[in-house]
């Protein structure tokens, strides 16, 4: 079956042709007029979503090889997001598989950011735990079977990119926060401070809300001159804080539900530490731990496409009623 992915739930307009599970292209158009804020504008992301959505979706066409009559589905996500830039994505689906006579689906975001781990030559069976972590969301979560999750933990206020942006913010870094801090802290040192790690008991829940106001009071009492100076070992200490946390709750989780696969996605799934660090711990205790190459962990439509045709193969369509759900759970 050959579907078309579209994604524009945040600030990457993206879509992707996928065929019988062979990904054929993966278009992303990242905005760059958030950039000067520090974080996203909901109105200026829907509207830059509608400037270049229906180029991005020719592109992936043309870079597939095909026609857009040679589209058998279409898939696109429904939520969770901001609901202006979610309801161009959808409009343009719906659009296009009315005008085509072909059915369309909507997805969920967080089940495509675990769906892009299926795009790999080498991805995980179920069950397997997957720690989906992104500018939005930080779960860990059983696949049961694709299509069955539990969701065991969530963070209790900030994402764990969120985290990263923030702190990046008021370290006066460049936004997205997570890849300037992972270069920032890769010539850090890991010993200058130790920031909290939240705990929560016997949980899989997560908070980062502490951390970063740990951050807050460590620059607040130095100098200028002084931050400036440790820039370095602060993005180290802030990412280990971070790297610790996600790396103990997913391993828990994974010896707690007698799994033998980990899964890492979501755009902080990007980050090298945290590969490593999750890798180590996987190793010494016996299990696989697989992530998505870096272009198929951030927001993309390859990963939508993915889902989608999961559904779409079963003949299991959306009714073009569908309308965006921007705080839809997994
Ligand atoms: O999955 P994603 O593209 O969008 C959401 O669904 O939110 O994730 C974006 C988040 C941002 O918070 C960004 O700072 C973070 O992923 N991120 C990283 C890295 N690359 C992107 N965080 C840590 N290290 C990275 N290298
Ligand atoms: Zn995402």
């Amino acid at each position: 079956m050959i579907v078309l992915g579209i994604e524009t739930s945040c600030d990457d307009t993206s879509a992707a042709v996928l065929k019988n599970g062979a990904l054929l292209s993966n278009v992303i158009s990242s905005q760059a007029v958030h950039r000067q804020f520090g974080g996203i504008v909901p109105e200026l992301a829907s509207r830059a979503h509608i400037q270049v959505i229906m180029q991005v979706i020719g592109e992936a066409l043309d870079r597939a090889g095909i026609g857009k009559h040679d589209l058998e589905g279409i898939a696109v996500t429904c939520g969770p997001g901001l609901a202006g830039s979610l309801l161009v994505g959808l409009s343009a689906a719906k659009g296009l598989a009315l005008s085509l006579g072909i059915p369309f689906r909507g997805v969920n975001h967080l089940e495509g950011h675990l769906m892009a781990t299926r795009l790999e030559a080498t991805h995980p069976e179920p069950p397997f735990i997957v720690l989906i972590v992104s500018g939005g969301h930080t779960q860990i979560v059983l696949v049961e079977r694709w299509g069955a999750y539990t969701v065991l933990g969530r963070t209790r206020d900030d994402a764990a990119g969120e985290a990263f942006d923030k702190t990046a913010k008021l370290l006066g870094l460049t936004y997205p926060g997570g890849p300037v801090i992972e270069r920032e802290a890769a010539r850090g040192d890991s010993g200058y401070v130790r920031f909290p790690r939240a705990d929560l008991g016997d949980t899989y829940e997560f908070s980062f809300s502490g951390l970063k106001t740990a951050v807050l009071n460590h620059v607040r009492t130095r100098s200028e001159e002084t931050v400036q100076r440790h820039l370095q070992d602060i993005c180290r200490c802030f990412q280990d804080a971070v790297v610790d946390v996600l790396t103990e709750k997913t391993l828990k989780a994974a010896v707690a539900c007698k799994v033998r696969d980990i899964a890492l996605a979501g755009g902080v799934a990007v980050n090298g530490a945290l590969r490593q660090r999750m890798k180590e711990a996987a190793d010494a205790a016996g299990m696989a731990v697989h992530w998505p190459s870096p272009a198929l962990c951030t927001d993309n439509g390859a990963m939508i496409a993915s889902a989608g045709a999961f559904y779409l193969e079963k003949g299991d369509v959306s009714p073009f009623s569908l309308s965006p759900h921007p705080s839809l759970n997994l």
